[in-house]
């Protein structure tokens, strides 16, 4: 698949809830091929930041050719990226890494955290055969809510404090939505720790399931090495170039 780097025009810019921005860049080619679970490399251009930033990609308007992104400012490149206004540019190199399977008549998306970023490409690209598990601290937290509605089937919470849906984990509830439904694919992106337990619970009811790896990233492209992960079978992968997507018993021990 062809990488580019686009200086695409930032069309929108806003704060979803405190310290979570979307944004929204023009850039054609990237939108024309980029799928869901894939990411980009941003280059923040003020603040002398060498190393690009990755972020998932979280929306994709072919039409219009923009890409968006759901960003949490964590650090520097985070917060000079927030302030960055519209109809200022940006380069973005991409659409990086592999993407998420996308043959499942009903998938399951679970996530917590930022990990809702890019799995929300994928309940918008499969255009409402997908249902989400969301998991957060409380319902504040869980603001993607009303942004999923409109493109899944259906939407299951669970909050550490019980403010909304099941009071627990997202490992809480996932067994008995297992049992009831007739899900063919989970699909996890989140904490580590909560991937690790999906993927588990998923391999004890026989569903396959896929998930999103982070790590600290260099060059995005395979080149650097910084993301390398070993696998169940003891071999060597770059999360940027073989993932972010793994099937969960490449990297994860289920038994
Ligand atoms: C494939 C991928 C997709 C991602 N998608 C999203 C997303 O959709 N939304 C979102 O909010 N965040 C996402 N992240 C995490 C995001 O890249 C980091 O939060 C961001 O790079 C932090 O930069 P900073 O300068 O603000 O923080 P700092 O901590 O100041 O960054 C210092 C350095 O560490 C790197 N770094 C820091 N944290 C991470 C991290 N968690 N992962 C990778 N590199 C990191 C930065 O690139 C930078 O080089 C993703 C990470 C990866 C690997
Ligand atoms: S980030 Fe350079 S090899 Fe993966």
């Amino acid at each position: 698949m062809p990488k580019v780097a686009v200086d695409g025009d930032i069309v929108a810019h806003n704060e979803l809830v405190t310290d979570v921005w979307r944004m929204e860049v023009e850039a054609r080619p990237i939108a024309r091929e980029g799928e869901p679970g894939q990411f980009v490399q941003l280059q923040i251009p003020q603040g002398g930041f060498t190393l690009r930033r990755p972020v998932g990609i979280a929306e994709i308007d072919r039409q219009k050719g923009t890409v968006a992104f759901i960003y949490r400012v964590v650090g520097k490149g985070t917060k000079a990226l927030s302030k960055l206004p519209v109809g200022s540019q940006i380069n973005v190199l991409g659409p990086l890494g592999h993407g998420f399977s996308l043959q499942a008549k009903h998938p399951l998306l679970v996530g917590g955290g930022m990990g809702l970023s890019p799995l929300l490409c994928y309940a918008e690209h499969s255009q409402g055969k997908a249902s989400v598990l969301m998991g957060g601290r409380c319902e504040r937290e869980l603001f993607w809510q009303k942004i999923y509605a409109p493109n899944v089937q259906d939407v299951f919470c669970t909050t550490d404090d019980g403010s909304c849906g099941t009071k627990g984990f997202t490992t809480t509830l996932l067994p008995e939505l297992l049992r009831q439904g007739d899900y063919d694919l989970v699909i996890a992106c989140g904490p580590e720790i909560m991937m690790q337990g999906i993927a588990r619970i998923a391999h004890e009811h026989g569903v396959p399931c896929q998930v999103s790896l982070e790590k600290r990233m260099g060059c995005g492209l395979g080149a650097c090495l910084s993301c390398s992960i070993d696998t169940t079978r003891g071999e060597r992968k770059k999360v940027c170039k073989d993932g972010p997507v793994f099937w969960a018993e490449e990297v994860f021990d289920l038994k």
